[in-house]
């Protein structure tokens, strides 16, 4: 698939995209990111991409025009699935979203800045606004950096282990079991001996009561879900 993001400040992004396993999935071509500075499609020569909002109201607002070029100029190459706006009024990203994400071919994913973005925009070019949660970031990039490592890691083949994506906490409404690894006998904090009985159905009956335990106990609101 193809994300490209649209921000102000792609050197946020850059590093982050190029490492672990959402770099991995581009370097075996499951992901295709690319970056845009919106700054490039300023009309105006200072590149500044933002204005004073009509109505005398406090803070700056994004342009119509810097953000309808750079999206009708890639529209222009291939159709895209969404067009996705990061804002704390969207739908609340999850799980079930990543899923369904991962399996476009092509998304635009543009991270909203100052107080908004010109609400034309919203009205026209954006298909799925998409909060990561209740609370207020100073730019949309953390939220589409969290949008795209969420989307491109249930690619298949994009995690050695198939198996460790399907396993992920959410993937079924639940958290994750425990997980330990070597030394059986850390300190005197021992691994449960269940996990070293080499028992592979008990093993898998122990990890689902653990997961389910620890969903009741600690997100009880994904139970009643
Ligand atoms: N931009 C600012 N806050 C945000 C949030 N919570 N989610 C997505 N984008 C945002």
């Amino acid at each position: 698939m193809r994300i490209d993001i649209i921000t102000v400040l792609p050197e946020l992004l850059q590093g982050f995209l190029q490492e672990s396993i959402i770099g991995r999935a581009q370097k075996r071509g499951l992901a295709d990111i690319h970056l845009h500075n919106l700054r490039d499609w300023a009309v105006r020569r200072d590149r500044r991409i933002d204005d004073y909002p009509y109505g005398g109201s406090a803070g700056m607002v994004m342009q119509c025009e810097p953000i309808d070029r750079c999206i009708t100029s890639l529209k222009a190459e291939r159709r895209y699935d969404e067009v996705i706006f990061t804002s704390p009024d969207g739908q609340q990203f999850s799980q079930p979203m990543a899923n369904q994400l991962s399996l476009a071919e092509n998304i635009i994913i543009l991270c909203g800045h100052y107080k908004g973005i010109d609400h034309r925009i919203r009205e026209h070019l954006i298909t799925r606004e998409i909060s990561i949660g209740d609370y207020v970031l100073t730019g949309g990039e953390l939220a589409a950096a969290v949008i795209a490592d969420a989307v491109v890691r249930v690619i298949p083949g994009a995690i050695g282990d198939e198996q460790s994506a399907l396993s992920d906490s959410f993937q079924d409404d639940l958290l994750a079991p425990p997980v330990y690894t070597r030394p059986a006998d850390y300190k005197g904090w021992r691994v449960p001996d269940i996990l070293l009985s080499g028992h592979e159905a008990r093993i898998r009956e122990w990890e689902l009561q653990q997961a389910m335990e620890r969903t009741a106990r600690l997100r009880p609101d994904l139970i009643k879900k």
